[in-house]
């Protein structure tokens, strides 16, 4: 079953060792009051299809938007393979942002797939929607050390500012360092191919790593997401679209 917006701070007895912030036993008790329909909701790939199915028609939009050099695409079978949490924002009917997050293979919690649609912009939905997913594997019980996420760098050397400033409000810092990932032309990476660079061993991309420590993350995802119900929505903007 999906959950709505916050997942819910299991008791400190149910996680031992596990030190539960104050921040966070507030949130649990705080996450009713939408304005407008808006929600956000997350769920586990394997047993959250339809809630799955609708962030992947999301993804493949932004795949044929002006964006699409941003995006690291991820398959399916990529997500069911790695047990990904998910998160969806929606307002009313429309799905207008997703993210979905798993361990990598060093430890941390890879968050990867955040989009939000464009009409939505800078309304801190990138930051609440990366906060609710931490939260869900949290909650769930994933382990993991650090949190963890790419983000492209273009040919121009220029950083995906909105995706760095929306990680770094919830506690991500940039490594030093930029790592080059090889594209292969297949259908999961082929939309980078017409902005990517290319050397002796063929196309690649380049980009930085950001990681957040786990407690800290956890702790200011649950202040974000309390933070961001009170945010206004421009209205005027939405109902032009
Ligand atoms: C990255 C992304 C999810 C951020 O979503 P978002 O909800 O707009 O993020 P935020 O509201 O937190 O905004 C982050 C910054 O983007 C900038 N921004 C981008 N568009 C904006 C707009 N229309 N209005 C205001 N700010 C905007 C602002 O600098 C903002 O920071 P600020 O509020 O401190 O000024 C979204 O831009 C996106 O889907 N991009 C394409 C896919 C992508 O790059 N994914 C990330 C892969 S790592």
């Amino acid at each position: 079953m999906s959950r709505s917006l916050v997942p819910t701070i299991p008791p400190a007895a149910s996680r031992p060792g596990e030190a539960i912030s104050p921040a966070a036993a507030r949130s649990s008790t705080r996450h009713e009051n939408l304005n407008l329909g808006f929600a956000i909701e997350t769920g586990a790939v394997g047993a959250n299809l339809d809630l799955f199915a609708e962030g992947r028609r999301l993804q493949a939009r932004m795949i044929q938007s002006d964006q699409r050099h941003f995006l690291f695409d991820s398959l399916p079978d990529d997500a069911f393979a790695r047990s990904a949490c998910m998160a969806v924002a929606r307002n009313g009917d429309e799905v207008f942002g997703t993210v979905l997050a798993h361990p990598d293979a060093d430890g941390a919690l890879l968050v990867r797939t955040l989009i939000v649609n464009p009409a939505y912009a800078g309304l801190r939905m990138g930051s609440a929607l990366a906060s609710a997913v931490i939260l869900d594997a949290f909650v769930r019980g994933v382990s993991f050390a650090s949190v963890t996420c790419a983000v492209r760098v273009l040919r121009d050397g220029g950083l995906n500012k909105p995706s760095a400033k929306s990680l770094d409000r919830i506690g991500f810092a940039t490594e030093p360092g930029i790592h080059k990932a090889r594209l292969a032309g297949t259908l999961r990476d082929r939309h980078l191919v017409p902005t990517a660079e290319v050397d002796e061993f063929g196309y690649f991309v380049r980009y930085v790593r950001l990681r957040g420590v786990r407690a800290e993350v956890v702790d200011r995802s649950v202040a974000m997401l309390a933070e961001w119900r009170d945010i206004p929505i421009p209205l005027d903007r939405l109902l032009a679209e």
